[in-house]
């Protein structure tokens, strides 16, 4: 198949930001604690707005990139698991803060890999549809199912959104080469939000419970995450006749600064070719790889020819990578 394009990418953030002097005041932990673990500094946080409100700005600075508007949009994909609401979807709600209608909107839980997993989706659909201009957007209010009483978890996590515009359309030089993807279901307890699903279901006056919230096996989770994203990122590379040397900027999921580290060294990849923003924003979740991208875009840490590297890992357990050439 002809490869795709991406079009145009943005980000957005709320303002509201959450330190980690701010998070001593909450739990029982330290800024010491937090930064030589996580290499975390802050994480924005949102106010009142919701996983759609992110997407749709997130969604507007994509298309300004691209010279767009959004009636030139034919699919709409959110990678979310932390959705407005169950019914409707996000996807459907950003169409309509976008003012459109009649065109197909899409959410996709795979959750730290939704992105990637997102990405993937969006090119099966320009293979299928010549003229399509898919939305792609990451948008997550981890806040909404963090436990501030929990201070394994909720020093963790932010909120944020990125968006991208995928075509097979060549008025982008931004190609997207490969995506590989995998999951793995025995794992899946793990990395956990099951409060309000079937299996943990609400109850009338029944007392919201720790399992509304983000619950994991950190060690396990650290684990897994250096091992899995390592392995596809060797696997990608390999099977597109590439090295670790030929990646100009490796962009992994911002989890934590060790899993990070740890993963640039197996591949043996200089830290001065990694794109690191953990520090400010967290583990955003979906959002995390998109964000980083829009900003290294931004930033022009990128430039013509440069080969880009993006992995994530989350729940299920998901992971994926995929290989871009601007
Ligand atoms: N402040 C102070 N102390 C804390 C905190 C905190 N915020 N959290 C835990 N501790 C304590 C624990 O209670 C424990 O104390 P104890 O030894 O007295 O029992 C001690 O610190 C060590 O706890 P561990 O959980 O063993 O700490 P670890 O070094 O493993 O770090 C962390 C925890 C940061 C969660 C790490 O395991 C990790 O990063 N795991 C991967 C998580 C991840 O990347 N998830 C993302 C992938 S999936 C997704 O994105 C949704």
């Amino acid at each position: 198949m002809e490869k795709c394009n991406i079009l145009g990418i943005g980000h957005f953030v709320p303002n509201k930001i959450l330190t980690n002097e701010d998070l001593e005041k909450i739990v029982d932990t330290s800024d010491e604690w937090i930064t030589t673990r996580t290499g975390i500094k802050q994480r924005h946080l949102v106010e009142k707005e919701t996983c759609s409100d992110l997407a749709f700005k997130a969604s507007l600075n994509a298309l300004k990139d691209a010279n767009l508007t959004p009636e030139d949009l034919t699919h709409i994909l959110i990678a979310t698991f932390t959705p407005d609401a169950y019914v409707p979807n996000a996807s459907t709600v950003l169409q309509a803060k976008l003012g459109l209608k009649n065109i197909p909107c899409f959410d996709v839980n795979a959750a730290c890999t939704g992105f990637l997993y997102a990405l993937e989706l969006a090119r099966g659909i320009c293979a299928i549809h010549e003229k399509a201009k898919v939305l792609v957007v990451a948008s997550e209010i981890l806040s909404s199912r963090m436990n501030f009483q929990d201070r394994t978890t909720c020093v963790l996590f932010g909120d944020a959104a990125g968006a991208i515009i995928v075509s097979r359309e060549s008025s982008s030089n931004i190609k997207i080469k490969d995506v590989r993807l995998k999951a793995d279901g025995t794992l899946g307890n793990l990395l956990t939000v099951i409060g309000g699903g079937s299996m943990h279901p609400p109850q009338l006056g029944k007392i919201i419970d720790e399992k509304y919230f983000v619950q994991m096996k950190g060690r396990e989770v650290f684990k897994h995450a250096v091992r899995s994203m390592a392995s596809i990122c060797e696997e990608i590379l390999e099977s597109n006749n590439l090295s670790s040397k030929d990646i100009n900027l490796f962009i992994p999921h911002q989890a934590n600064i060790r899993i990070i580290e740890a993963l640039a060294k197996k591949l043996d990849l200089s830290l001065d070719k990694v794109y690191i923003n953990v520090q400010n924003y967290g583990n955003t979740s979906a959002a995390s790889i998109p964000l980083a991208l829009s900003e290294a875009y931004e930033k022009n840490k990128i430039r013509k020819g440069d080969k880009v590297l993006l992995v994530a890992f989350g729940g299920g357990f998901t992971w994926g990578a995929s290989i871009l050439e601007f």
